[in-house]
């Protein structure tokens, strides 16, 4: 679908050598699905990332990883409401809207939908939510301390799946907890959609990129790669220590900086979310949350 405007006015030669790239922005659920439907039914794959906006490098990386495997890329931003359990995370959430469309067409998107709200929630927020065998996978650390959260974002993210179609998603490892949500999602819904994990992307000083960063005061952000430091220094002591001395020393360091409020620092198991059991060292991810300021930070790294 690249090429498609200028096709008309180039010489054949010179279209081969040259790639213009046209980011085509669709707002209605329809209009996305249609064309999408239209790309497979060519015998083109479609690669997908789901955001909220106010983008950063973070999630340019998972538009170049889409990019790299599928022949059309499509990705969507919607602030979606029903996921915030503070109405004022929500109000103050950043919006960046042309600089994001700037860095979705840079990254290599063919197709940026930006539907409305009433577009995702016709009947309002008060719709069904699929019910689906979570274990403990919603339960447990962002699950406990952002009540409806997870609901929420499985809420949207099957919507958006509906109206992308079958396709690869991309989604980042930052939010260890939410792909797994969603991965457990696509497996008992059996949606048509493969779930494709993609790693942290860090700021030089080791700060996960994150949207809320830039919610941060100077002095908050000077502070800020603790939360990273103290996963490192976790990883480096898995070897040698239970999980019960590193979370102590890792509360003691956290508490050593009086900006910041822990929420939680848990070491789990990556596949369950929940306790580890004996012998199973290895399957272990140490995730991190706190406040800075008014801005609530997440973080994990996995121990091996
Ligand atoms: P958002 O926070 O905009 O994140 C969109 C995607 O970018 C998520 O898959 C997230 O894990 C990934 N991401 C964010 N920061 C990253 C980083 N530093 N490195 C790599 N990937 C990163 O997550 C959401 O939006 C929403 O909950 C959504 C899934 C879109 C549903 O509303």
């Amino acid at each position: 679908m690249k090429d498609a405007a200028c096709a008309g006015r180039l010489p054949r030669g010179l279209l081969k050598i040259i790639s213009i790239k046209v980011l085509k922005i669709v707002t209605r659920i329809a209009e996305l699905r249609s064309l999408l439907d239209g790309e497979r039914a060519a015998g083109r794959t479609v690669g997908f990332v789901p955001t909220m906006g106010a983008l950063h490098e973070g999630h340019a990386s998972l538009v170049r990883a889409a990019r790299s495997e599928n022949d059309v890329v499509a990705c969507s931003i919607f602030v979606n409401p029903t996921q915030f359990n503070d109405k004022s995370d929500l109000e103050h959430y950043p919006r960046t809207p042309e600089a994001d469309r700037v860095l979705v067409e840079e990254a290599g998107c063919d197709v940026l939908f930006l539907p409305s709200v009433d577009e995702m929630y016709p009947q309002g927020e008060e719709e069904i939510i699929p019910r689906i065998s979570w274990g403990l996978l919603d339960k447990v650390m962002e699950g406990a301390q952002r009540l409806g959260h997870f609901a929420g974002v499985v809420q949207i993210v099957k919507k958006l799946f509906d109206a992308a179609g079958p396709c690869k998603a991309y989604f980042g490892e930052k939010d260890f907890q939410q792909l797994a949500v969603i991965r457990r999602m696509a497996q008992d819904l059996q949606l048509p959609v493969e779930i494709v994990p993609c790693p942290t992307l860090r700021e030089s000083d080791g700060l996960a990129m994150s949207s809320r960063n830039t919610r941060l005061r100077p002095e908050e952000r000077a502070v800020a790669p603790l939360l990273s430091k103290a996963l490192f220094m976790a990883r480096e002591l898995w070897p040698s220590h239970d999980a019960e001395t590193i979370k102590e020393k890792v509360k003691a360091l956290i508490a050593a900086e009086p900006r910041f409020r822990l929420d939680y620092f848990e070491i789990a198991d990556a596949d369950t979310l929940g306790p580890l059991r004996e012998g199973q060292k290895n399957k272990a991810v140490a995730c991190i949350a706190a406040y800075l300021g008014l801005v609530r930070l997440i973080d994990n790294v996995r121990l091996t």
